[in-house]
């Protein structure tokens, strides 16, 4: 079998020699033996990692290189081995990436997991006066949000019930494409497209109306909700590693910038969510069945303040992860002649000519989801699953105590060679039963985390990119342009650090 390799790893190894590691924290306290010889659990200050400087720890050395963080990371593994400690600024976390130790401490989440917050996120809804939403909330506020949003994220027949409006947004995305592809036949902005479609389809669910991004002249709105996101990943691969009052002080420009951006796409959210409101309010009080998100936390009686908060919650985190994700996708397939081939069998076999994948066909369509999960292996949007341990743990047999931060690395635990044969090679037949040579563990594999605390919008990510990506190939021939090592960064999501080009040769005229 020919296989596509992939370079995204190329260039990471130039990188060691830049990469400054403080004074190695050896672990001083080695193993105390017990009396009968039985290794006994090692205290925590005897966790490996780099010191770095007092009360910052290896600040520095994070700011100076925050994007390419997740590379650092993998490199920190390789010195100190999978479990290590390491103070970044205010981030100081036990990093982890042994698969039974995460399967363990994932394991216990209980019923309220905690995750590691981003202070600046809070310090806007802090001055704002605005509540926290599933993202960010805690404790039985948290779960409470939570059981309602599960409904109509999770639950696989109401998630099958949104395959007619992702459908149409898909037949807009791709007439839109025809309208604005260039006679070099290069996909323009493919970024800015992705996004334009992400935001488009979780608007129909969460706002039950056409957003218009896919339109020649989109909205002011929409284009404004789109920068804002970017402009709050991007602000806060520094600001996350400093206290709040710092940052004002001495990055007063990024940090307003951050400010700014939060103010922005909660504005267009509220707007949207108000029109909304005053749109379906009928609704609200008949019994008409198949509504949308916001109808359904009316009649779930949710406070006004908590439904803004998480409508708009929902649409932030819905739009860079899944456009990034499918961007990273569509570049692999370009590269990929073979994977593409697959796919174009699996859609032309299943989907009769001029039909939409309906939730049946999907059913019988493995490959598309092996490419999906491959494309996540080697390209998890969100690079960091954190917890706190609400308990006293032991990890790998040093004791973590209650209100530790940690950091499970998917991106680092993806690549490794003891998890997955072969894993810089882009593979998506490793997931498949009748193909694959051995089974990967299943916490190797963590890109929407674990447990009840996984990402609510898991099965809505996967059906909208499982929609997109088989039409567009079923339509498309897609050629990589730019045969480049394909390189990611880290703006507190991992995404393409260099633009993706690839030609579109329309397979009805070619
Ligand atoms: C490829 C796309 C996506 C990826 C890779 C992704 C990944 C993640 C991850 C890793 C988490 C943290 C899980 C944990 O701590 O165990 C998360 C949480 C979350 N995601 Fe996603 N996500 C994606 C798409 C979406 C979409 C489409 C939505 C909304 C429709 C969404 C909404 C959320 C929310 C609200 C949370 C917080 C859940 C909670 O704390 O209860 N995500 N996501």
């Amino acid at each position: 079998m020919s296989m596509c390799r992939v370079t995204g790893q190329a260039g990471f190894g130039q990188c060691r020699s830049a990469l400054l590691v403080l004074r190695r924290h050896k672990a001083t306290a080695a193993a105390i033996q017990s009396k009968d010889g039985g290794e006994v659990v090692k205290p925590f200050s005897a966790l490996p990692g780099p010191r770095g400087l007092p009360f910052i720890g290896t600040l520095f050395h994070t700011m100076r290189n925050s994007s390419r963080l997740h590379e650092s990371i993998q490199e920190r593994h390789e010195t100190y081995g999978p479990i290590f400690r390491e103070k970044l600024g205010i981030l100081d976390a036990v990093f982890l990436m042994d698969v039974d130790a995460v399967e363990s401490l994932l394991r216990q989440d209980g019923k309220y997991p905690s995750r590691m917050q981003v202070d600046v996120w809070h310090e806007y809804r802090n001055i704002a006066g605005i509540r926290k939403g599933l993202l960010l909330n805690e404790g039985e506020t948290w779960h409470a949000l939570r059981r309602i949003v599960d409904r109509h994220m999770l639950k696989t027949r109401t998630v099958e019930s949104y395959t007619g409006d992702f459908n149409t947004v898909v037949a807009e995305f791709l007439d839109r494409m025809d309208r604005i592809l260039p006679d070099d036949k290069e996909m323009p902005s493919p970024d800015e497209e992705l996004f334009n479609w992400s935001l488009e389809s979780i608007s129909r669910i969460l706002y039950e109306k056409k957003l218009g991004c896919l339109l020649d002249g989109k909205s002011k709105d929409a284009q404004d909700f789109i920068n804002s996101a970017h402009e709050i990943f991007a602000t806060s691969r520094t600001l996350a590693f400093l206290p709040p009052h710092v940052s004002k002080v001495i990055m007063p420009k990024l940090y307003k910038q951050h400010m700014a951006a939060w103010e922005t796409s909660f504005r267009v959210a509220k707007g949207v969510i108000d029109e909304t409101i005053e749109r379906i309010k009928n609704k609200v009080e008949s019994d008409e069945g198949d509504v949308g998100f916001i109808t359904h936390f009316l009649k779930e009686n949710m406070d006004k303040q908590d439904l803004y908060v998480n409508v708009w919650e929902l649409m932030a985190a819905a739009v860079d992860t899944t456009s990034y994700t499918t961007l990273a996708m569509l570049n692999e397939i370009s590269r990929c002649p073979r994977v593409q081939d697959a796919l174009y069998e699996e859609i032309t076999r299943v989907v009769p000519a001029g039909e939409q994948p309906t939730a049946d066909h999907l059913k019988e369509m493995h490959y598309i989801k092996a490419v999906i999960k491959e494309t996540l292996r080697m390209y998890p949007t969100v690079g960091g699953i954190t917890r706190i341990a609400q308990n006293d743990l032991v990890l790998m047999n040093y004791s973590i105590p209650k209100g530790t931060k940690i950091w499970v690395d998917p991106y680092t635990m993806g690549r490794l060679r003891r998890h997955y044969d072969d894993p810089d090679t882009f593979l998506p037949e490793r997931w498949l039963r009748a193909t694959r040579t051995t089974k990967p563990h299943p916490f190797a594999w963590l890109p929407f985390g674990f447990g009840v605390r996984a990402c609510v919008g898991r099965r809505v990510a996967e059906l909208e990119m499982q929609l997109l990506v088989s039409q567009f190939v079923r339509k498309y021939k897609l050629e990589a342009i730019s045969t480049e090592p394909f390189r990611i960064k880290y703006d507190l999501i991992l995404l393409p650090k260099d633009p993706v080009r690839i030609r579109l040769i329309d397979r009805e005229s070619a």
